[in-house]
């Protein structure tokens, strides 16, 4: 493995969590812990605390969190606890060190996240997608090729939103447009002009939302032909109208398209409610590069590295684009691989020079990283360092 510290005049730029602090988040009431940029590995029993730690990091980008929880779930659970949730952390990025504070707001009536960066508070996704891009791959995705569309369709617009930080506040924008509508729908009378502008609305972003995509899907596809060592090429494709439209004609006619169609859609979609088009409808296909065959019909090894592949292969064009590499989660993701796999994987996270957090219940399927990484080791809620 790469010798650390790495030779500064050939290491590529680094985004790392240099010190992360969790406030009476999930299981720790309070954990500091102090980092030097390497890889880092967390190793304990079931129910020690990994993923929470994951899922702690993932907050410092944009977005839901790792677990895609309701905010109030996140508060920790202990007799007499009323705190809400904080994480905060001091990262090292391409530009110099920067502050990172984000929680659960104790004040607000409804459920929502603050943001601060550098102290100052910040609103909206785009700032943190921008600052913080964060990828993850966790058990509950292992079955993400038989899920449904929804799952998907989520999973590829997180990469999408890691190598176009607008994508997050686009989906914002089409989503909150997409609720008014349906919501307006359902009043007797409701004004068709408010209804035509909210679908104007949905037109635009949804073909901005459609052409990220595609964007996203060619380069992923392309980079993955190059080869990630043993992982297979994979074939990413997104499916849906509004993909195929602006496939097919100028985006300003697919634009005239999507809202024709949604304008025709009215009553079913009244009727129904959600509505029958639009990029909220896309899936994600992925086949296996040499054999052609859908993800879903290979083995569950055979997805796990189409998956990995893919998250690998999003990290290296962000890499390739912004000269450094965004922060890795990788849940329990050494267990699934083969040992020619796992070195692929390590050697990977090496070249790419990611701060990978990786976690599982047996340190010695990371033993091959040595120096190159940082072992830690949980239990019951404590972090120690471990030789
Ligand atoms: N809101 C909460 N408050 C307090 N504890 C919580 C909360 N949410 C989850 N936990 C507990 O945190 C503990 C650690 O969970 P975590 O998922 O991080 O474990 P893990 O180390 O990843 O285990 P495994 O190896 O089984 O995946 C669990 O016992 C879980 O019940
Ligand atoms: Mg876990």
């Amino acid at each position: 493995m790469r010798p650390w510290p790495a030779d500064p005049d050939t290491a590529p730029a680094r985004l790392a969590v240099v010190t992360l602090t969790l406030t009476a988040f999930r299981n720790y009431a309070r954990l500091r812990l102090v980092l030097d940029g390497r890889p880092v590995v967390l190793a304990g029993p079931n129910g020690a605390g990994k993923t929470n730690i994951l899922e702690a990091i993932s907050y410092l980008g944009a977005g839901r969190g790792l677990r895609g929880a309701r905010l109030g779930d996140v508060d920790q659970r202990r007799e007499g606890a009323t705190r809400p949730w904080a994480v905060a952390a001091v990262l090292d990025g391409p530009h110099g060190r920067f502050e990172v504070g984000t929680g659960r707001d104790g004040a607000a009536a409804v459920h929502r996240r603050l943001v601060r960066i550098d102290g100052k508070p910040r609103s909206g996704p785009a700032a943190l997608a921008d600052r913080v891009p964060v990828l993850w791959l966790t058990p509950d995705q292992d079955r993400l090729f038989l899920d449904q569309p929804a799952a998907r369709r989520r999973f590829l617009d997180k990469l999408v939103a890691v190598l176009d930080p607008a994508h997050a506040t686009r989906i914002n924008e089409y989503e909150r447009a997409l609720r008014e509508r349906a919501r307006l729908l359902k009043e007797p009378g409701a004004d068709p002009d408010w209804l035509s502008a909210l679908e104007r609305t949905m037109a635009e972003t949804g073909i901005a939302i459609a052409a990220a995509r595609l964007l996203a899907v060619a380069d992923l596809t392309r980079t993955a032909a190059r080869g990630i060592g043993p992982f297979p090429a994979a074939v990413v494709a997104a499916v849906g109208k509004a993909e195929d439209w602006l496939a097919r004609c100028p985006a300003l006619e697919a634009e005239d398209r999507l809202a024709g169609a949604l304008a025709g859609s009215r009553a079913r979609d009244a009727e129904a409610g959600g509505a029958a088009h639009g990029p909220h409808r896309t899936d994600m296909a992925v086949s296996h590069g040499e054999s052609g065959l859908a993800a879903a019909a290979l083995s569950t090894g055979e997805q796990k590295c189409l998956l990995l592949s893919i998250v690998l292969g999003a990290a290296r064009i962000q890499a390739e684009k912004r000269g450094f590499a965004p922060l890795l989660l990788l849940d329990e993701v050494s267990a699934h691989l083969d040992e020619d796999h796992r070195r692929a994987l390590y050697r990977e996270v090496a070249a790419l020079g990611a701060q990978a957090w990786m976690t599982g219940t047996d340190a010695t399927l990371f033993s091959v990283l040595g120096e190159g990484a940082r072992f830690l080791r949980i239990a019951d809620g404590c972090v120690y360092d471990s030789a």
